[in-house]
């Protein structure tokens, strides 16, 4: 059986993970960062010094490691071989290549199926590049959250990060397995000039004339 499943896509730096982790917190729901699962990955790869474009070395990496998906107070995390990455997820040299080892297809399918996982056991706010399009097609709630290239820029700088988002949307737009793209059937919002408990009470607002009401965890 699936619970609900809010799907939330949108380019790097566009605000989705607050907006994601303030409406799980609104609605009860589990946040569920599927990006943090494949960062994860890729600093299990870079820690065993291989090649992150290498597809059977990463097959071979992935066949011996134990992945982990667990949640904790409506926030989910992701274990490798039982160690939370935490800020090393975030660290520029994850950003430099964390989109080449997402483009393994071998890599997407073991980390959708465990994505999927999460709606079998809660509902949730699911947020990601390919959420809506292939990891939960069929639910009736997506949204892909955008903002100008130069308004991530900045956000992401603004957190003291070094990350080259432009180059991340590139790859992560035109790879071949599950490229970052607009549902058909996903609302687009500009996060540009908004806050982020704007966009989540827009969002709120548009669930709960839908049915979808806050529930206890
Ligand atoms: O937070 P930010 O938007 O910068 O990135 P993220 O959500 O942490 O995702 C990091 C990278 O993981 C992306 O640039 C994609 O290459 C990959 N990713 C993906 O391919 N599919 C997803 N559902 C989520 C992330």
């Amino acid at each position: 059986m699936q619970h609900i499943v809010i799907a939330i896509d949108g380019p790097a730096a566009s605000g989705k993970s607050s907006v994601s982790r303030a409406l799980a917190q609104r609605l009860g729901f589990v946040y569920v960062n599927t990006g943090a699962m494949y960062r994860a990955v890729t600093w299990h790869a870079l820690q065993l010094a291989i090649d992150p474009s290498d597809a059977s070395a990463v097959e071979h990496l992935l066949e011996t490691t134990a992945l982990e998906c667990c949640t904790d107070g409506g926030q989910s995390y992701f274990l490798i071989n039982g160690v939370d990455p935490g800020e090393a997820l975030v660290s520029p040299q994850v950003n430099a290549v964390v989109s080449k080892i997402a483009s393994q297809p071998l890599v997407r399918r073991r980390l959708v199926a465990m994505q999927r996982g999460y709606a079998e056991r809660q509902p949730a706010v699911v947020e990601g590049r390919d959420i809506g399009t292939v990891v939960f097609p069929n639910t009736p709630h997506k949204f892909y959250i955008d903002a100008s290239p130069e308004v991530r820029a900045a956000r992401r700088a603004g957190q003291g990060l070094h990350d080259s988002v432009v180059q991340r949307d590139a790859m992560d737009s035109t790879r071949k397995d599950s490229p970052l793209a607009v549902a058909p059937d996903a609302e687009v919002i500009d996060s540009s000039y908004s806050s982020v408990d704007e966009v989540v009470e827009n969002i709120f607002k548009k669930l709960d004339a839908k049915g979808i009401t806050p529930q206890a965890r």
